[in-house]
């Protein structure tokens, strides 16, 4: 390398360079030989270069070493761009010009990839992440990443403009077991003792508006040991950021304008504010979910009081129960066939429910439906009305509990929309949803727990019902939602310690509970606690959307799979024994169990 300098990168060159001595160096994509003529595209990451080698401008033994290139070789060429001989490119943005090349180095050589280094690759991701660092030397991961690295600059600057700081807090700190499962450190100078990684800043920023800091943010990394799907991975990035003084109206505001000016200067897409809002309660109503996508319509409909002296046992039986009868319309779907009827029962069935009940309205004015014969005319025809039903619609109805039927209906909404081709990637939806239930009540833990976390402020209407009626309490919760997917969520937080210790009596904590796991709060609040608010985004979901993937391991440079291991370094891993006895550490024998 020494004395070889590299001008500039392959693709910032175009038209206007002609005629210009550079020299470019990368990786070769492939090369072609034909007739004594040799021609490589050369690659970097900004894209591609076609290179030209002749003998009487190399020399013979550079040309013979042009001769033995391959892909993935890395070389360093100089030459002189030249408009292309054999016709423009259109695929390409350097497709008018060449580099006629007067030098060729070979800085590296390669062996044959495990696959081609291409956009769209149809190599199994199994494989790619196997080979992460090929893999991320495709376009359209180095496209992904480059964004993502674009967008966290613009959040630093927007932010640092409206009088954020940017401070780090601890990674090694103590486990709250409040929400996902932990992950855990152990300790070599106290046996026995483990710290946890942070499933989010969130007591530490509190704890800064304690401090005056005032306005604080951070791009933190988080830690959840929690099962894993296409927005979800054990260690993830959010945009974190907490402010004092503050309530809904200021957070949503900043927050507005900050995704207003990402989605402008990365993507020149306008977002129009504000930003639409929408109860929890009305996006359970009309959606069956509390993270809504607004790119289609297809609501629920609650049909309860129209069938609820109907003939059909399935309906009136859920009613009796305490539940209630829903339905979508699925316009101009009323010839699906039977089978892939079958097949959304099956998918409903996966959700919970005991079944999915059909209606299809011939063009004649004719059903054909799972349940017309326990209904009379009028009741079916009432209840079509209440689904604004015509000639060519498929209806489609779930009876049970409520959450099971949002659940049921929400998804199948969802099926509905993937199947019919109505999410389109180019269109951006977004939505606040707004006053959560502060609690949801855990099955497995036998308690309420708290619905977005211990320290959300619930809205001050509600405060009274906090000891006898905790299900019927709303927090002053804000979730923003994009195209169906939780981007962030965050809160209001309490800042009186009489409203905060009411509330951990109704999560069931004791107060020496609370004190043990929270004291340093609890205490810091004693000493002059600025009201206070925040959000965090998840950045992944954010890029994810942005760049149009389908999942967050697009845009993560080396993520993990589905049961957390990483397919390149093999991590987690066993370690040697003399580790374990400094820590203090024995495993007990477990047969490894086959995740998938
Ligand atoms: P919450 O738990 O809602 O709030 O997390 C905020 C956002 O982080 C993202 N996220 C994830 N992304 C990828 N993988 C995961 N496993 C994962 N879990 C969460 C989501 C989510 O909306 N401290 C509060 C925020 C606050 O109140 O200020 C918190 O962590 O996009
Ligand atoms: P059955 O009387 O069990 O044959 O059910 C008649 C129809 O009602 C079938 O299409 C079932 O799939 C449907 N069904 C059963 N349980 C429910 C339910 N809880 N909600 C909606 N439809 C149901």
């Amino acid at each position: 390398m020494r004395g070889l300098k590299r001008t500039c990168r392959c693709a910032e060159l175009g038209e206007k360079n002609i005629g210009e001595q550079v020299t470019v160096m990368g990786w070769i994509q492939k090369t072609r030989n034909t007739g004594g003529l040799i021609f490589a595209d050369l690659r970097d990451r900004s894209g591609l270069l076609q290179i030209n080698f002749q003998e009487e401008k190399l020399g013979k033994e550079q040309f013979e070493k042009a001769y033995k290139l391959r892909s993935e070789f890395v070389v360093a060429v100089t030459g002189e761009i030249v408009k292309r001989e054999g016709g423009v490119n259109k695929n390409l943005a350097t497709g008018a010009i060449e580099v006629m090349a007067t030098s060729l180095r070979v800085l590296s050589e390669s062996e044959t990839p495990p696959f081609p280094i291409e956009a769209d690759s149809k190599t199994k991701e199994e494989l790619r992440l196997k080979y992460r660092y090929l893999d991320l030397r495709r376009p359209d991961l180095q496209r992904n990443l480059i964004m993502r690295s674009q967008v966290a600059t613009l959040i630093r600057q927007f932010l640092a403009d409206e009088g954020f700081l940017e401070i780090e807090t601890p990674m090694l700190t103590k486990s709250t077991p409040e929400g996902a499962r932990d992950y855990l450190v152990p300790s070599r100078v106290h046996p026995g003792n483990f710290y946890a990684l942070p499933q989010s800043p969130q007591l530490f920023k509190q704890l800064l508006m304690c401090s005056g800091y005032d306005r604080y943010f951070q791009i933190a990394r988080c830690f959840r040991d929690e099962d894993l799907r296409a927005d979800r991975q054990p260690e993830f990035t959010q945009v974190d950021m907490e402010l004092s003084f503050v309530d809904e109206e200021d957070v949503m505001d900043v927050n507005e304008r900050l995704l207003q000016k990402i989605f402008k200067e990365v993507l020149d897409v306008e977002i129009e504010l504000p930003i639409q809002r929408m109860t929890w309660q009305e996006a359970m109503d009309r959606f069956g979910s509390d993270k809504p996508d607004l790119r289609f319509g297809m609501e629920l409909k609650n049909v309860s009081e129209v069938v609820k002296d109907c003939g059909f046992g399935v309906f009136t039986g859920a009613l009796e129960n305490g539940g209630s009868v829903r339905g979508i319309n699925a316009k101009g779907q009323g010839s699906m066939p039977r089978k892939k009827i079958d097949a959304l029962v099956k998918f409903a069935k996966d959700f919970g429910a005991k079944g999915l009940a059909y209606l299809c309205i011939n063009e004649d004015g004719s059903y054909k439906s799972s349940f017309a014969k326990f209904m009379t005319d009028e009741e079916l025809q009432n209840l079509v009305s209440a689904m604004e039903g015509e000639p060519g619609d498929l209806l489609l109805f779930a009876a049970d509990q409520n959450k099971i039927v949002w659940d049921v209906l929400g998804n199948l909404r969802l099926e509905l929309a993937r199947n019919l081709e109505l999410l389109d990637k180019n269109v951006y939806k977004f939505l606040w949803v707004t006053e959560f239930p502060e609690f949801e009540y855990s099955e497995e833990q036998g308690r309420y727990v708290a619905m977005h976390h211990p320290f959300t402020m619930p809205m001050e209407e509600d405060i009274p019902l906090l000891k006898e009626h905790p299900e019927q309490v709303r927090a002053r919760a804000y979730d923003i939602v994009l195209n169906g997917t939780e981007l962030g969520g965050g809160s209001i937080r309490i800042h009186q310690n009489d409203v905060q210790e009411t509330m951990f009596e109704a999560l069931g904590f004791t107060k020496e509970k609370a004190n043990e796991q929270f004291g340093f709060l609890l205490d810091a609040f004693k000493y002059g606690v600025p009201p206070h608010a925040g959000l965090a985004y998840g950045l992944d979901r954010l890029i994810m959307l942005m760049a149009k993937q389908d999942s967050i391991r697009d845009v993560i440079a080396f993520p993990k799979v589905k049961d957390a291991s990483c397919l390149m370094t093999d991590a987690p891993n066993v370690v040697d024994e003399k580790q374990l006895e400094e820590l203090y550490l024995k495993t007990t024998e477990v047969e490894k169990t086959e995740v998938v």
